[in-house]
């Protein structure tokens, strides 16, 4: 049975840290010179990750606050709820179990009086088999050549994760296998991705949950017209789909009736949500990237931040901390977007992924039992890779008037060992990269003071303008390297991180009704678009008038 949440703002705690905002001056300066261990008593490791929370804007007291609250709001037992498949999706009456998609095959897991873990194995070894002989050229087209493009076709959460992950471990991909994404309606996107491609080597992955989302199941239809006109008349037309397209979905049906043989599809289970999905089949194309040896690691790094998530005590649980700090920073620094930065290039999707993660799950306003939310939730998650963001928007990090927590993340080892060797000397191009890493967060926790400034001869006028407040918190993520088990590490903590918020906040973080409505709308305005003017008439003035413009300038 799914409890109401309990109302984090009428907790004890609550009042404890409304007292303590009350007070609160950050002082990261005095509070690491006078206290050499700060940054170890805020350093945290959680399976290959190094954590290091001491330039967030953190006390002790704070600290036991907000475990506190964790505490009074019930954190470990919808936690443990969600791993023993309680139904805690209440709006959509589901269990919530991505968790379950990286149990080891040794592992059980009743749910609703079936052990899941069975199935997930069945569904794993199918796609890594098919995985395997995409990748050894044993799948063959209809003209029976080998395949050399992989083109997987879907929207949101099955786009993003496995376009970020396929961009991440760029290093262990096949060399000879090239995967595109198509995600967009806009024809533009199938358009270009399409370009260049021999219909003979390319097969597509139609990738959806519902398998009944517009932008998806268009571009699964363009994708067999190009295929079929292409491929020509000799070719038999059934024969030609059946080779060149797969699909992932939970409604099996819908695929057959596409026309895909569902001996060809790959299923998974309600109970996953799309934005949690990457780890499922819908890591088809993903696992043809990489292979399914370098797939299971992946699952594995996923796996051992669930378990740590599980088992570790709040007051070391890293996820648990970082999730209890957004609280604090939305709800009492009033902070309303939060950055996440990588040190590295093959996280250059990283930050897009984390939106539809963090966004579709904790922009509430209705708590899980219907009632209005008691605070703030959600933030706006944003970032690029460093150094290209230090030369683009750090500078309202540094300078701007609000509170922006950033997460700094980075690898002890490059993908890419480069040395510039040019004038005479090598250098260790990353060393360079991660110095500024290091260099950042400095910055944005200790500034440069005015008698700093002027102690550079800086003119007068001047001196407030390079002025450096400090105090700008960040943490700091490192790891040895960005291996796929590392890789799913990171994605775990941040799913664990946003489940912690939305249990404070009482919300559902497994639902997104707030995108259905456009997605209706768009439907019911598409004759008006082609010129039913009975339907332009019911618009809106403002909707009437874009679309006339629209009409009149399409040529
Ligand atoms: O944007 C809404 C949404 O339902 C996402 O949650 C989901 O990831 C995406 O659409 C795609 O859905 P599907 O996998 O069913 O095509």
């Amino acid at each position: 049975m799914t409890r109401g949440p309990v109302d984090a703002t009428t907790t004890d705690a609550w009042k404890a840290l409304t007292e303590l905002r009350g007070g609160f001056e950050p002082d990261l300066r005095s509070w690491f010179a006078d206290d050499p261990g700060r940054a170890s008593r805020f350093t945290f490791e959680a399976a290959d990750l190094f954590v290091d929370l001491s330039k967030d804007l953190i006390t002790d007291d704070l600290l036991a606050a907000l475990l506190a609250l964790a505490e009074q709001v019930g954190l470990e037992s919808r936690r443990d709820a969600m791993l023993a498949g309680e139904h805690i999706n209440v709006t959509e009456d589901r269990a919530v179990l991505h968790t379950a998609l990286r149990l080891p095959a040794s592992a059980s897991l009743v749910v609703d009086g079936t052990d899941v873990v069975p199935a997930v194995h069945e569904t794993l070894a199918k796609m890594y088999a098919f995985a395997d002989r995409v990748r050894s050229g044993e799948w063959k087209g209809v003209t029976g050549e080998r395949i050399r493009t992989v083109v997987n076709i879907g929207i949101g959460g099955s786009d993003l994760g496995p376009v970020m992950a396929y961009e991440a471990l760029e290093p262990f991909r096949h060399p000879e296998i090239e995967c595109r994404f198509i995600s967009n309606i806009d024809p533009t996107d199938a358009g270009q991705k399409l370009k260049g491609l021999d219909p003979a080597t390319t097969l597509f992955v139609v990738s959806s949950k519902s398998f009944s989302t517009l932008e998806t199941l268009t571009n699964a239809r363009l994708a067999r017209t190009w295929l079929l006109d292409a491929l020509g008349d000799d070719v038999d037309s059934a024969e030609a789909v059946k080779k060149h397209f797969v699909a992932v979905s939970t409604a099996l049906d819908k695929v057959a009736d596409f026309g895909i043989d569902p001996e060809n599809a790959f299923g998974f289970w309600d109970w996953v949500g799309g934005r949690y999905s990457v780890d499922s089949a819908i890591g088809t194309a993903l696992a043809i990237a990489i292979g399914p040896e370098r797939f299971a690691e992946f699952l594995g790094g996923f796996h051992a931040i669930d378990e740590h998530f599980a088992k570790t005590p709040l007051a070391q649980n890293v996820p648990a901390l970082m999730g209890l700090l957004n609280v604090w920073y939305v709800n009492f620094l009033d902070a309303q977007t939060h950055a996440v930065l990588p040190y590295s290039q093959l996280l250059h999707r990283f930050p897009a992924y984390l939106q539809q993660l963090t966004m579709e799950s904790n922009g509430k306003s209705v708590r899980w039992d219907g009632t209005a939310v008691t605070t703030d939730t959600g933030e706006v998650f944003w970032g690029e890779p460093g150094t290209n963001g230090q030369h683009a928007f750090y500078q309202l990090i540094h300078q701007g008037t609000r509170v922006i927590p950033a997460d700094f993340i980075a690898f002890a080892n490059p993908a890419y060992p480069l040395a510039d060797a040019s004038d005479g000397q090598s250098i260790d191009v990353h060393e360079l990269f991660l110095a500024n890493f290091f260099a950042q967060t400095q910055a944005l926790a200790f500034g440069k003071t005015d008698e700093q400034v002027r102690a550079e001869g800086t003119p007068e006028h001047i001196v407030d303008a390079r002025v450096f407040s400090g105090n700008r918190p960040t943490t700091s993520i490192m790891a040895p390297a960005l291996t796929p088990s590392v890789l799913g590490q990171l994605i775990a903590l941040y799913e664990h991180i946003t489940f912690t918020q939305g249990v404070v906040w009482g919300i559902d973080s497994f639902d997104q009704w707030g995108v259905e409505l456009g997605k209706q709308l768009a439907v019911q305005i598409s004759p008006a678009v082609s010129g039913d003017m009975s339907t332009a008439r019911q618009q809106d003035t403002s909707t009437q008038s874009l679309i006339a413009y629209y009409r009149e300038k399409r040529q």
